[in-house]
């Protein structure tokens, strides 16, 4: 494609913060400190994670950078950035989350096979940029269009990066013609990340943000749009990111049984303390991250001390300062919420948050349960360890 490439190596990859936490290097996989996550309900772009599978793309020259629309009537359409540029531009608050943020966690019950991830595969940032409707009418595709004419149900994304698992193709992926055509599901062909310029670990210079769905159907560095019948038959989407139950091994398999991954389910997790901790006896402050996918908002995030045998609530805000009321139209559908309480801990104990989303739906009590072989959505809940001692603090 003109104006934008993806090497075949890892000699051009960007600088990225020294602090974050590295799950592979190459491709580069990183996360932030924990306690970095939740210091602020916007998470700055260089402690959002990174999740690569394959080298950066370059652009060469933005001008010449254009993406094609196919599967319409007649030829493809390339729509330049400054056709995009034209666009109501939309500013939406959404939390990205890999399916495989807590995968360490589960690996610890059964050997899973990915990239281990502890709890910050997820980031909330204000995307900017138009809306996938508004792309979709320009070329002719009416809004809530659950079928085109000719029987396509389907909007596929194509990228220019190299990923193995493609044998050296690029990564894709696809979303339903109906969530495409719908300005309510705030999809996104984004160009800008907290008020920046996207950068290019993160897309630039055009990427897709679908709210509410596993980050895997974001597709980052757009090449084209293609308007299908059936379903991206990419590996993303057909060998990876399905969810399978916990009696399914690698011996008996059958990747076409499950649908693709979309949504996620309600998650938190505690982030003002790491998996093992040495505290003084007396008050701690635990804070923490919850989110539920679908535009569901949070209900409740429920902390307790003793092991979850009791239970208090959790304050909730995505203001700092103002209370987060769920269904309220200031809150930010799409987004996290950032969780605080404060406890006296008197003897070593484990902590446990559990979030519960405004469709009642809870995380589970136990990783077993939800254990699968590629580890993804390991929303059970998140436990941590105190020691009560006074050295080496
Ligand atoms: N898009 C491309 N082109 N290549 C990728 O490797 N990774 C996906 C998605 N889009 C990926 C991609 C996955 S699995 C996730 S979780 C998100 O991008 C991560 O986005 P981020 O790196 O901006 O946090």
């Amino acid at each position: 494609m003109p104006g934008l490439r993806g090497p075949s190596d890892y000699s051009q990859e960007p600088p990225r913060h020294p602090s974050l936490a590295i799950n592979s290097k190459e491709p580069f996989n990183a996360e932030p400190r924990r306690k970095d996550l939740v210091s602020s309900y916007i998470t700055p772009v260089e402690f959002f994670y990174k999740r690569n599978h394959g080298p950066i793309p370059v652009v060469d020259d933005l001008d010449k950078y254009s993406v094609s629309i196919t599967g319409l009537r007649g030829r493809a359409i390339e729509l330049f950035m400054k056709d995009i540029w034209k666009l109501p531009k939309y500013n939406v608050t959404a939390t990205l989350q890999c399916a495989g943020n807590r995968r360490t966690a589960m690996s610890k019950t059964r050997p899973v096979k990915g990239v281990g991830w502890d709890v910050a595969a997820i980031g909330n940032a204000v995307w900017g940029g138009a809306k996938l409707a508004d792309v979709l009418a320009l070329v002719g595709i009416p809004n809530c269009s659950r079928a085109t004419p000719s029987g396509q149900k389907h909007v596929e994304f194509v990228s220019i990066d190299k990923c193995k698992e493609e044998n050296g193709g690029p990564y894709t992926a696809s979303i339903p013609l109906l969530q495409a055509t719908n300005p309510e599901s705030d999809v996104l062909l984004a160009y800008e990340m907290n008020g920046e310029t996207l950068n290019r670990d993160h897309g630039y210079p055009l990427r897709v943000i679908v709210p509410g769905v596993i980050g895997a159907r974001s597709v980052k560095w757009l090449d084209s749009i293609n308007i299908v019948v059936e379903e991206c038959q990419g590996f993303f989407t057909q060998r990876d990111y399905k969810m399978f139950p916990p009696s399914v091994d690698w011996n008996n398999i059958s990747w076409p049984t499950r649908r693709p991954q979309m949504d996620f389910p309600v998650q938190s997790a505690i982030c003002s303390l790491e998996d093992a901790n040495l505290v003084k006896p007396g008050k701690i402050t635990i804070k923490g991250y919850a989110a539920s996918g679908g535009g569901r908002g949070i209900e409740r995030v429920d902390i307790s001390i003793d092991g979850g045998k009791t239970w208090v609530e959790a304050s909730k805000s995505q203001k700092p300062g103002v209370p987060y009321i769920s269904d309220d139209e200031s809150s930010d559908k799409w987004a996290w919420v950032l969780f605080e309480a404060e406890a006296n801990i008197p003897q070593s104990t484990e902590i446990v948050a559990k979030a519960v989303d405004v469709a009642g739906n809870v995380q589970p009590e136990n990783v077993d349960f939800i254990w699968n072989l590629r580890g993804i959505l390991n929303t059970s809940w998140h436990r941590v360890q105190v020691r009560i001692g006074h050295s080496n603090l």
